[in-house]
Formats: C-alpha cells, sequence, structure tokens
C-alpha cells in the first residue's frame, strides 16, 4: 500500500507544488483548500491517487472533515504538511479587526487544532513526518503586515518546539520559510499597490516546496525555501538589528497609493 500524505492548502500557490512532489514520490496525498479548485486536484495530479477535501480550516467543522477523510483511509498518516495560510496588507490602524482574528483562526488556530490530531497519531505509531510552512517573515518585523509576520514566527516556533518534544516518538517535524513566492499570496492579501504586488521578482513556488520536501526527508529542523538571495537574506535578518529590519520590510510592504 502507498504511503499516505496530507497536504493543507493543496489546491494552489506552495501547497499545490508540495502535493505534486508527493504524489511523484509514490504518495497518496489528501489535500486540502476551501475553493472549487480542490475537486479539480485529481485532474491535475494525473497518475497519483489523490482524494480532495473542501473543508475550511477556521471552523472545527473543517478540522473535522479533513480529520474524518484521514481515519476513512484506515492508515496512519506517513507526511502532514501544515501549509494553508494566507496574509492581511495595509496599515494596522486601517485593517479591519474581524479581518485580523480570522488570519489569527487560519493561520494560528486552524494550524494547532490540526496539529494535535496529526502528532497524536504519529507519536502512536512511532513514525511520521511534519512539515510546517512558517516564512522568511518570521525573521523580521512586518509592519504594514502587522498581524501576518507574528502569525508565521508563533509557526516557526511552535514547530522547533514541536520537534524537540516529538523526537523521542521517532516522528521529525521541520518548518519551510519561503520568501516571496510568485503565488496568489499577496494578491489574496490586497497587497497589488506594494513592491509584493509584482510576482514577476519572487520565487518559483515548486522550486520553496521542493526545498521543503527535501529538508523534510532529511529530518532538518527548517530550510529556507527560495533562490540563493533568499538564503542570504535569511543570514542577514540573523544579523540585523528588529529596528533597521523593519523599516527595511515597511518599504516594500507599506501601500504605494
Ligand atoms: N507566497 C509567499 O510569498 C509566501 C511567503 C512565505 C510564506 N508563505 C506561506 O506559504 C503558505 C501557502 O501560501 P501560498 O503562497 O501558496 O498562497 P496561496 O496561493 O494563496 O495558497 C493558499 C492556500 O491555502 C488555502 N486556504 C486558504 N484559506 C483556507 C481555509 N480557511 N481553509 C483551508 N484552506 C485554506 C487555499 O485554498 P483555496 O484557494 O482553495 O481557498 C490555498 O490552497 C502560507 O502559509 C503562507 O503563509 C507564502
Amino acid at each position: 500500500m502507498s504511503m499516505l500524505a496530507l497536504v493543507t492548502g493543496a489546491s494552489s500557490g506552495i501547497g499545490f507544488r508540495l502535493a505534486e512532489g508527493l504524489a511523484a514520490r509514490g504518495y497518496d496525498v489528501i489535500g486540502v483548500g476551501t475553493s472549487e479548485r480542490v475537486e479539480g486536484l485529481p485532474e491535475r495530479l494525473p497518475g497519483a491517487r489523490v482524494i480532495p477535501v473542501r473543508a475550511d480550516l477556521t471552523t472545527p467543522e473543517g478540522i473535522d472533515q479533513v480529520w474524518a477523510t484521514v481515519e476513512a483511509e484506515g492508515r496512519p498518516l506517513d507526511v502532514a504538511a501544515l501549509n494553508a495560510g494566507a496574509s492581511l496588507g495595509g496599515a494596522f490602524l486601517d485593517t479591519d479587526l474581524e479581518d485580523e482574528l480570522h488570519l489569527l483562526d487560519l493561520n494560528v488556530v486552524s494550524q494547532v487544532r490540526l496539529a494535535k490530531r496529526v502528532v497524536r497519531q504519529m507519536a502512536d505509531r512511532r513514525s511520521g513526518r511534519i512539515l510546517i510552512t512558517s516564512s522568511l517573515s518570521a525573521t523580521t518585523p512586518t509592519p504594514y503586515e502587522s498581524i501576518y509576520g507574528p502569525t508565521r514566527a508563533f509557526m516557526y516556533s511552535f514547530a522547533q518546539g514541536l520537534r524537540e518534544e516529538m523526537r523521542e516518538y521517532g516522528v521529525s517535524v521541520t518548518a519551510l520559510l519561503p520568501g516571496a513566492t510568485a503565488t496568489e499570496f499577496h494578491d489574496r492579501a490586497g497587497m497589488q499597490a506594494t513592491k509584493f504586488g509584482d510576482n514577476s521578482w519572487k520565487n518559483d513556488p515548486a522550486l520553496v516546496a521542493s526545498r521543503g520536501l527535501e529538508g523534510m526527508f532529511e529530518g532538518r529542523d527548517h530550510v529556507v525555501g527560495g533562490d540563493a538571495g533568499t538564503r542570504r537574506a535569511a543570514l542577514v535578518n540573523k544579523l540585523l538589528p528588529e529596528e533597521r529590519k523593519a523599516r527595511r520590510f515597511a518599504r516594500g510592504a507599506k501601500p504605494t497609493r
């Protein structure tokens, strides 16, 4: 029987490429997203067994629906890629509080809810690999995306802590820190009038996903997703003071109109 992987946010961007990479390695893939596109995953990944789940992870029912699909397989997960996420651009003074609370639900609360199920199943079986998509934004203040960066910092720290706890159960946890990546992400975040509105200079999501999968299969604690410039930026972020990083980030993320 093939091995089983769960990928959240599989309907587009980095998550689709993670699903594609796992399918190419022979995994059966449970792919999660909210849009109709998720239903088309089996056609987009021919030759693989793909089980689409259209579910909103910000609701407990959505998490239940995903988990019911995992349990219906009658075998444990070998890989879980907790990847679904979003951002929200704009000045904190102007952005809508409800939108921000929803972002926290998606980027933090839903990840914790799903991780609870995943780690318990993997610990019982004493094997498994977890890939948690964080961001390079976890390593810098993110003015004009003021809630997003902290959600990714949460996931980075969560992944590192969980990794240590899960070591004795033979389960590895890897954080993926993509740099800016050419997906629908910044458009959905309403950041068209910023440097991030232009996808032409960003990383290829296929490259980001392949770095994530390589890092996960090597059992690394984290991996930077992107090209040489992105990896250099990750190193520089370790050295620069927070205030300087904040000013630099604001230059890219502040809307120009
Ligand atoms: N793009 C970047 O520059 C960048 C950089 C660093 C980190 N990241 C991280 O990478 C991850 C993936 O982002 P991406 O760039 O691939 O963005 P994307 O193209 O916008 O994809 C986001 C995915 O998340 C799914 N999703 C959104 N809300 C959901 C919900 N409530 N329930 C279930 N699924 C939901 C979407 O599904 P539907 O479309 O079907 O709704 C979609 O498949 C995120 O965690 C993000 O923080 C991205």
